[in-house]
């Protein structure tokens, strides 16, 4: 088996092939999702909300992302894997965003990055694709902004702001990105962006018309502890299934069931 490739993702759009993409964060994860045939895996910057303890993904380190990437890349052999570029790791300027994106692939061994930002992420996408590193583009509601944003609103309401992302998606294709990922943005809204794109459109909270759906696991599989956001649908509910198995530990261990016999050497 060979990894799956941008130019495999380039392909499905023009077969009209929708595909799924979700989070990884570690290697045993990431083996379950690449066996069940997920193409691609994003080493998310979620890990920050959703496997770090943090409340954003705002304090996300390049140390902690390389090491999960390169978790996440042992851990599959066919998946793409996506390693996100944490907060203040491009917003400099093209120069920084290279190093950062560079220590990606050469050290985790990721085979594409994701930043996020339309216009303003242009120049930044440029530089990566002219190096030959492949970038998948986000715009839309772009969480690292949260501090700006005040919050996780939806994007692209009414006329102004609508035209405004659609120029941002195609400022990131004209820079060159793979797919463009459109987070939190009205379906119609999303619909237009996906038909005026050559390439692929990657639909969070962005409604069915969009090429690819990606969601974070912990949501997907209901692992993530109370609410989660309208858009999530979850397909198990593996918080309560863990929650059960630890619990049930525990009450053997307490009443003296186990180890049994036959987990026991003589
Ligand atoms: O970090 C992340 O999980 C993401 C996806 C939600 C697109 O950026
Ligand atoms: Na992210």
């Amino acid at each position: 088996t060979r990894r799956i490739t941008v130019r495999d993702i380039a392909a499905a759009k023009h077969r009209g092939e929708k595909w799924p993409m979700l989070t990884a964060y570690d290697a045993m994860t990431a083996s379950v999702f690449d066996e069940a045939g997920i193409p691609v895996l994003l080493v998310g910057d979620s890990m920050g909300n959703c496997h770090l303890g943090y409340d954003s993904t705002v304090p996300v380190t390049m140390d902690e992302i390389t090491m999960l990437s390169a978790a996440v890349v042992r851990g599959t052999k066919r998946a793409l894997i996506v390693g996100d570029l944490p907060f203040g790791s491009y917003q400099e300027g093209p120069t920084q965003a290279l190093r950062s994106a560079t220590r990606l692939v050469k050290d985790a061994g990721v085979g594409a990055v994701k930043l996020e930002g339309g216009e303003r992420s242009a120049h930044q996408i440029e530089r990566l694709v002219s190096a030959g590193i492949p970038v998948m583009a986000h715009v839309g509601l772009t969480p690292q902004s949260v501090n700006a944003f005040g919050g996780y609103p939806v994007q692209g309401r009414g006329e102004e702001a609508a035209q405004q992302l659609l120029r941002d998606a195609k400022a990131v294709q004209d820079a060159g990105a793979f797919a463009v990922v459109l987070e939190l943005v009205p379906a119609e809204l999303a619909a237009e962006v996906t038909t005026a794109l050559h390439v692929p459109t990657v639909g969070i909270g962005a409604g069915p018309h969009c090429d690819a759906q990606v969601l974070v696991w912990t949501d997907m599989a209901g692992m993530t502890a109370g609410r989660v956001p309208r858009f999530v649908k979850q397909y198990a509910q593996l918080r309560d299934v863990l929650s059960g198995a630890a619990t049930a530990f525990a009450d053997e261990v307490v009443g003296g069931v186990y180890p049994a016999a036959e987990h026991s050497f003589h």
